[in-house]
């Protein structure tokens, strides 16, 4: 195996291949992976994307045998995660003359990660542009693919993508290119966007639109192979596979409130949905039966309960009617919790609990990180007084999540 591979005019791979059975989201990569890094050799050269900790300082040592190092003018980091920014503390010590590039949502980031408070950061976003010496390269930001700070690269002059973990295969490859791989990298291609990307579909799709007029002949990813034969075919398998393919799905609010805080959630989330194409009914439970309120979620596909708090307890007959769920099939059906409070804020936890109870689907923030590494969608939803702007905010993230959760489920 080569330290380096010309994969362009004056573009090499430096990365490494790390062919143990490699822990990674909580499963184990039995084929394992590759940590691709580039090296552009430019008039300004430039790295994009450096490889996991574990090798950072072999991987400093190996880029010495090619580049002086302080000759290296830029490092971007596509994306902050250790497998690709994990050499950037070993390499930033060594190329002392280099300005770290990434977005603005990375800069803290790095800064803390690497102990880099004094190093220099170009802050680039959507659409900025940045001249190496014989190359132009160009910024596009794809937050949550699969974190918000992310973003991926294009090189104008060799029409290359390096979109980091977007079109990744986890294999740890001798080949480098698809188009020399020993079998199809389909299956493992889809399992890898099914794993880390699906859950994200929406910003799939956004970043689907803005690489659709680019002219691209070469996907470089951070790991597996690099796509240079039938790159059309796996882009299109991102977008095939992103997009919502649910129509006619069904959410029920029900709630209970002291005043219409708690119902002005409900109004967010119902017209959040409802762009999204899912039929919405909003339910006053202390205006209907239980035998109605029961009818109803039953033949609901998603259940969004919102209370208020008076007393440490929801308001009302909730309660009542909540607590008799558990004896019901809803198998198959997603379930949340909401509610406006002014101190505490028992009765959302206290729905919660029963929710737990029933065999639906109930979104938790803890498992929606363990799910998918967000971090800034929060299940129960819970608002101090009336919703103010960060609160609206929050409930409009929360309802594109659910509603993706409806409409393509895994
Ligand atoms: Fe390959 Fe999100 O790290």
């Amino acid at each position: 195996m080569e330290n380096f591979k010309m994969i362009n005019e004056k573009t090499y791979w430096v990365g490494k291949v790390d062919d143990r059975d490699v822990p990674f989201h909580r499963l184990t990569l039995t084929k394992g992976t590759t940590y691709n890094s580039y090296l552009l050799m430019t008039e300004k050269p430039t790295i994009i994307d450096t490889v996991d900790m574990a090798f950072a300082r072999e991987y400093t040592e190996n880029l010495k045998s090619i580049i002086n190092l302080e000759d290296i003018k830029y490092i971007i980091i596509n994306h902050t995660e250790p497998d690709h920014s994990g050499a950037l503390g070993s390499l930033a010590s060594k190329a002392k003359n280099a300005v770290v590039v990434c977005t603005k949502f990375a800069v803290e980031e790095l800064k803390e990660m690497y102990k880099l408070h004094t190093r220099e950061f170009l802050v680039v976003g959507d659409g900025d542009s940045l001249d190496i010496g014989g190359k132009t390269l160009k910024f596009i930001e794809t937050p949550y693919l699969h974190t918000e700070e992310t973003m991926i690269t294009y090189c104008e002059e060799d029409k290359t993508l390096f979109p980091c973990d977007i079109f990744s295969t986890h294999v740890a490859n001798y080949e480098y290119f698809n188009d020399e791989a020993k079998e199809d990298i389909t299956p493992d291609f889809i399992g890898y966007y099914t794993l880390i990307m699906h859950p994200h579909r929406r910003y799939v799709q956004d970043m689907i639109k803005k690489i659709k007029d680019l002219d691209i002949k070469i996907i470089a990813p951070s790991h597996g192979f690099i796509l240079r034969e039938d790159v059309k075919k796996f882009i299109n398998i991102y977008d095939d596979m992103s997009k919502n393919t649910q129509s006619n799905k069904k959410a029920l609010f029900v709630y209970s409130g002291m005043t219409s805080n708690t119902k002005k959630i409900a109004l967010i989330m119902k017209e959040s949905l409802e762009k999204d194409n899912i039929v919405t009914e909003i339910m006053d439970i202390n205006k209907v039966s239980k035998e109605e309120a029961l009818k109803s979620i039953e033949g609901t596909d998603m259940l969004l309960v919102g209370t208020s708090t008076k007393y440490g307890d929801a308001i009302g007959s909730l309660e009542d009617t909540i607590k008799e769920l558990k004896d019901i099939n809803l198998q198959g059906k997603i379930a949340g919790v909401f509610g406006s409070y002014g101190w505490s804020g028992e009765g959302i936890e206290v729905v919660q609990d029963h929710l737990n109870e029933t065999n639906m689907n109930v979104l938790s923030t803890s498992n929606i990180i363990k799910s998918t590494g967000m971090t800034d969608i929060e299940f129960p939803i819970r608002v101090r007084f009336s919703p103010k702007t960060e609160d609206i905010n929050k409930i409009e993230k929360a309802s594109k999540f659910v509603a993706d959760l409806l409409l393509n489920s895994i």
